[in-house]
Parts: structure tokens; C-alpha cells; sequence
């Protein structure tokens, strides 16, 4: 990758001594100040997806962003909305669980339900379908659009109650600027 491939890397360039490569810097906040680090997040997303419209390309990257700058979490993707069910799209984390029924587990009740689950225990969610064994709290955010129901933004942390309110509102956030992008009919007519 290069510059010239990567426009976004502009925010971040290292100098050409060091590397002749760009590279993207991804910032670990440390949210102490949840409203003020998911704002700044939600900037850094909006640049790294600014001028594309690709669906996959735009949820991979923000995956892998939510994935690096949020501290304690070990699964961080999406589920999309195809022929009924929700399916797995790009994330981080171990191999997880493909097709997810609408209403089962805490992905398919927040997509049924159209709006965000959070579950501080995941042990005490019936029909929680548990993809990594680590995982204790999670947090799924549904993705609408205006043809309806685009799929779910799924986070899960290996500590218990590791998701809050603020948590809710501050990733609805990233998966706004997410819809902004990438929740665009053509591209989910690409789907
Ligand atoms: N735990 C989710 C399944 C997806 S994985 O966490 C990646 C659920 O109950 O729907």
C-alpha cells in the first residue's frame, strides 16, 4: 500500500526516512471521557471513510478501528441482513458464528427489535450464541437504513459489564457515520 492508495494515511504520514511506505495510526484512547473519545473516534472514522462507498471495504475498516482504539474487547464486526437472516461480515476477533437467525442470540433480538442491546452478562441472556468462549459482555447496535433493517454492529469484551450507556450512545455514533458512508442504497444493493 502506498499513499496514493491509502488518501487517508495523509492524517497520519510518517516521515520518508523512517518508512517510504503510509501507514495508518490508529489512536488507543483510554475513555475516561467516553463522550469526548468517541467523538474524537467518530472524526478519526469519518476520514478514514470519507470518498468511499464500497459496503465491505468501508465495514472492514471500521471493524479494524473499533477493534484497535477500544481497550478490552475481543470481537468487533458487523452481521448484514441477507434473505432473512443476518450473515457475517468483515470483524476482528476469532472465526465467528455464520447465519444468526432474527431473533436468536443478542445479534438477531437487537436487528428483530431495531435497537441496541447491551448485556453486561452474557451468561444471563437466554439464547446468548456464544462465538468466543472469552466473551462476557457484548453490545449490538442495528444498523437502519432507509429501506429498513442494513444488519448489526457487534462488540463483545472479555470483562463483565464492560459496556455502559455512554458506550451505547458513543458506538450508535460510529455506526451512523458508518450508515452515512457505506448505508447508501447503491451499495447495499451490492450486497
Ligand atoms: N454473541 C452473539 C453472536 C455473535 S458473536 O458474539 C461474534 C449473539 O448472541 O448473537
Amino acid at each position: 500500500m502506498n499513499g496514493r492508495d491509502c488518501p487517508h494515511a495523509i492524517l497520519t504520514p510518517r516521515p520518508r526516512a523512517q518508512n517510504a511506505s503510509m501507514s495508518y495510526a490508529v489512536t488507543r484512547y483510554d475513555f475516561r471521557d467516553k463522550p469526548r473519545d468517541y467523538a474524537r473516534l467518530r472524526d478519526e472514522l469519518a476520514s478514514l471513510l470519507a470518498g468511499e462507498r464500497d459496503l465491505i471495504a468501508n465495514a472492514a475498516n471500521t471493524a479494524a478501528l473499533i477493534f484497535a482504539a477500544l481497550p478490552d474487547v475481543n470481537w468487533a464486526g458487523f452481521y448484514f441482513l441477507k434473505h432473512g437472516e443476518l450473515v457475517v461480515g468483515p470483524f476482528q476477533g476469532k472465526p465467528a458464528c455464520v447465519r444468526i437467525a432474527l431473533g436468536r442470540g443478542v445479534c438477531g433480538t437487537a436487528a428483530a427489535q431495531r435497537r441496541t442491546l447491551l448485556v453486561p452478562d452474557v451468561h444471563q441472556f437466554p439464547g446468548h450464541i456464544a462465538c468466543d468462549a472469552a466473551s462476557r459482555s457484548e453490545i449490538v447496535v442495528p444498523l437502519i437504513a432507509a429501506e429498513g433493517l442494513l444488519g448489526v454492529l457487534d462488540i463483545d469484551s472479555p470483562l463483565p459489564g464492560r459496556f455502559d450507556a455512554a458506550d451505547a450512545r458513543g458506538l450508535e455514533s460510529l455506526a451512523s457515520q458508518f450508515m452515512a458512508d457505506a448505508g447508501q442504497a447503491a451499495t447495499r444493493a451490492a450486497l
